[in-house]
């Protein structure tokens, strides 16, 4: 036996500031299943990752909602985490960049860089937004393009002419935050100095570590030459205060890849010595990172190179994939395709997607479609028709003839031994990330079992006298191949590996178990794993996906400050808005929404059924009996929960300050408002 593997294995981080999408799936699906084959190979693999809870957007979305940045990071970690759970992702630790564990990785960094020299502060001018009372960051800025003039471009990079410049260079710029126009002003910044690392960046970036396609870019950033690394923020910005600098916090970008770290010293506790078992510069065990393209300049120069600098390790490899897109387009939100993980969730189960991504996955960084239709057709193909079938085929003699007994050696074939034999080619695959060759086959392995049952008919054989035996044999080695089917399909379906565990009456499979074949053995009763994916399903979600861009536009609108008054309306268009008082007869919770509440409005006499988003700031008991003023006349909208019939109207800030005004005692329900 060879001695286990020891690796460390990371996600990267989602940000706290949104819900997660079958996107981000896509990563951590894989993730997943490369985990879950190490582990079925007897290695041993640990999965730490994170919430990505620092930055600027994260302090606005909280500021926007009127809830402390905290309250917001909890309530995404804690989204996040159950998405996760129930894709059945096996990570070891999911824990937040906000950590007293993270912290202490980040200022430790920092300070050994600063000793070794690796650190500057320099003074540079930036864009300060009066109104908002603070700098902002580059996508924060708008304005016309320095090169080109084209409108409406953030402050990094212009999108018509791919050009990149620094913000305070934008022609007109404005600020996105209130709208103002920007001043320029000097400040101390703190930078990392990323030449300092050029020769070990040189060398490591064009080793086995990296895919060549990323290694081929990395050639381009060296010709244009390593920039300094701006690693500090202005206050307010919500992160880490950087030791000995009052006012100055750590780039989110700074404490995000050093959340791995501050994940598996959570993880460890106070066992320091397995800690450096992974981290220390002279480890020996593995680290692999799975990022998306997008973050890979991050992740293959600064990470290596702030690790190196501080006394760490360096990672043993970087893999980066594509982009999903969805029907051959990037996912889109008006055509919903744009699909949270909980929308699929709540509609069809993980596993069907587990194994569409692993048929589709490679080792390239090119971008995956998933195909709404290729996929209902793969899965029901593949899994049902194929893998599942033998099972279901073979079972049934297996019990009602031979009391659940598999007959003691298999017909003579050489079918088991095939099956036995691709272990070694499958997993190959797998270590190489090549899941979408894995699956190909696994399933002309399936094929091959489904000819071999045709082919030997126990349905008609059970019908002759003195075939007995051999329809034991034929069906036993249909289970078998089965088996071995799902054995080598453990990493990717883990709930159909556990039931089939079941069925077989074994202990959890291990990849060797595909060696040797069950036989005298007693098996329990099949049951039906898995059915087909109905087209509806598909519909649901694409549906759903649609509405889901509804809610968000729910009439909880932002902090007046940040709200302009909209487009003026003639007296005409007013007198057309039928607005009455009604009284709120009922009000309940809708499953599956995060925002709205179901109204039941009484208007004297005629009752309308009504969601509205203002869940924040009410529990449905508080309005009951209460009046408020609606929009009698609106035309009724179907929403994924059912029709709404009209709009309350609420006012306030939003979040938990949100009111439905409640009109003059006398007022009576249906009454005009004007
Ligand atoms: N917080 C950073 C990562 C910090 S790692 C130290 C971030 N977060 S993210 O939420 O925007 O993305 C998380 C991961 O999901 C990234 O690897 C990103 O590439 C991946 N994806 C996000 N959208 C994706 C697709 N549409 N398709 C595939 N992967 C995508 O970046
Ligand atoms: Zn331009």
């Amino acid at each position: 036996m060879t001695t286990p593997r020891d690796i460390l294995i990371t996600s990267a981080l989602p940000y706290a500031n949104g819900s997660i999408h079958l996107g981000h799936m896509l990563e951590y699906i894989q993730t997943d299943i490369w985990t879950r084959f190490q582990r079925v190979r007897g290695n041993k693999a640990i999965w730490m990752w994170a919430s990505d809870a620092h930055g600027t957007p994260i302090m606005l979305a909280a500021q926007r909602d009127g809830i402390e940045p905290q309250q917001l990071i909890d309530a995404m970690k804690a989204e996040h985490e159950q998405d996760f759970i129930d894709f059945q992702l096996s990570f070891d630790n999911f824990h937040t960049t906000h950590s007293p564990e993270n912290r202490q990785c980040a200022e430790l960094i920092y300070q050994r860089l600063r000793e070794a020299g690796h650190i500057e502060s320099r003074t540079i001018e930036q864009l300060y937004d009066p109104e908002a009372g603070m700098f902002l960051p580059d996508r924060f800025v708008k304005g016309e393009c320095p090169k080109c003039g084209t409108a409406e471009q953030y402050g990094d990079a212009c999108e018509h002419c791919s050009s990149t410049y620094d913000a305070t260079d934008l022609i007109n710029p404005v600020s996105v935050v209130s709208g103002a126009a920007p001043e320029k002003r000097d400040s101390e910044q703190f930078f990392f100095k990323l030449g300092h690392f050029e020769d070990m960046l040189r060398e490591w970036t064009q080793g086995d570590q990296l895919q060549p396609e990323i290694s081929n870019k990395l050639k381009e950033w060296f010709e244009d030459g390593l920039q300094d690394w701006d690693i500090s923020r202005n206050k307010p910005y919500w992160g880490f205060e950087i030791p000995d600098a009052p006012g100055k916090y750590f780039y989110v970008w700074m404490d995000a890849p050093i959340g791995y770290m501050g994940s598996h010293l959570h993880y460890v506790g106070e066992d320091q010595a397995a800690f450096d078992h992974h981290w220390a510069s002279d480890s020996t065990s593995e680290l692999y990172h799975f990022i998306g393209k997008d973050i890979a300049y991050f992740h293959t120069l600064f990470w290596p190179a702030v690790l190196h600098g501080s006394g760490h390790r360096k990672p043993s490899a970087v893999f980066c994939h594509g982009f999903l897109t969805v029907d051959g387009a990037k996912m889109s939100k008006s055509r919903g395709t744009f699909i949270k993980a909980r929308t699929y969730l709540d509609n069809l189960p993980p596993e069907y997607l587990r194994y569409y991504f692993a048929t589709k996955l490679n080792n390239k960084v090119e971008d995956i479609d998933l195909n709404l239709e290729d996929f209902v057709a793969r899965v029901n193909s593949d899994l049902v028709g194929k893998i599942i079938n033998i099972a279901s085929r073979c079972a049934g003699f297996i019990t009602s003839r031979f009391d659940g007994q598999l007959a003691a050696s298999l017909p003579q074939t050489n079918l088991f031994e095939q099956s036995a034999h691709a272990a070694e080619s499958i997993a190959t695959h797998y270590e190489n990330r090549e899941f979408g060759r894995a699956m190909r086959e696994i399933v002309a392995l399936a094929d091959d079992a489904n000819q071999y049952i045709a082919e030997n008919a126990p349905w008609t054989l059970i019908k002759q006298e003195g075939q007995e035996q051999q329809v034991q044999q034929i069906c036993t080695l249909g289970i078998n191949l089965f088996k071995n089917l799902v054995i080598y399909l453990k990493p990717v379906l883990p709930t159909i590996a556990e039931k089939t565990e079941a069925f077989l009456q074994v202990e959890p499979y291990n990849w060797s178990d595909s060696a040797s074949p069950l036989t005298s053995h007693t098996i329990g009763k099949f049951k039906p794993m898995i059915s087909r994916i109905e087209p509806a399903s598909i519909a649901a979600i694409v549906e759903a996906s649609k509405q889901d861009l509804e809610e968000t536009a729910a009439p909880v609108t932002g902090p007046l400050a940040e709200d302009p008054i909209s487009e003026e309306i003639d007296y005409e268009q007013f007198a057309r808005i039928d607005l009455r008082v009604a009284t709120i007869t009922s009000a309940e919770h809708v499953k599956g929404a995060d925002k709205l509440l179901q109204l039941t409005l009484d208007l004297g006499g005629e009752t309308r059924n009504v969601f509205a988003g203002i869940k924040s700031a009410y529990q449905p008991e508080q309005l009951v009996g209460r009046q408020t003023v609606m929009v009698a006349n609106l035309k009724p909208r179907k929403m994924r929960f059912g029709m709404s019939e009209g709009m309350v109207l609420a006012a306030g800030p939003g979040g938990s300050d949100l009111f439905v005004l409640s009109p003059d005692e006398g007022a009576l329900a249906g009454m005009r408002v004007k």
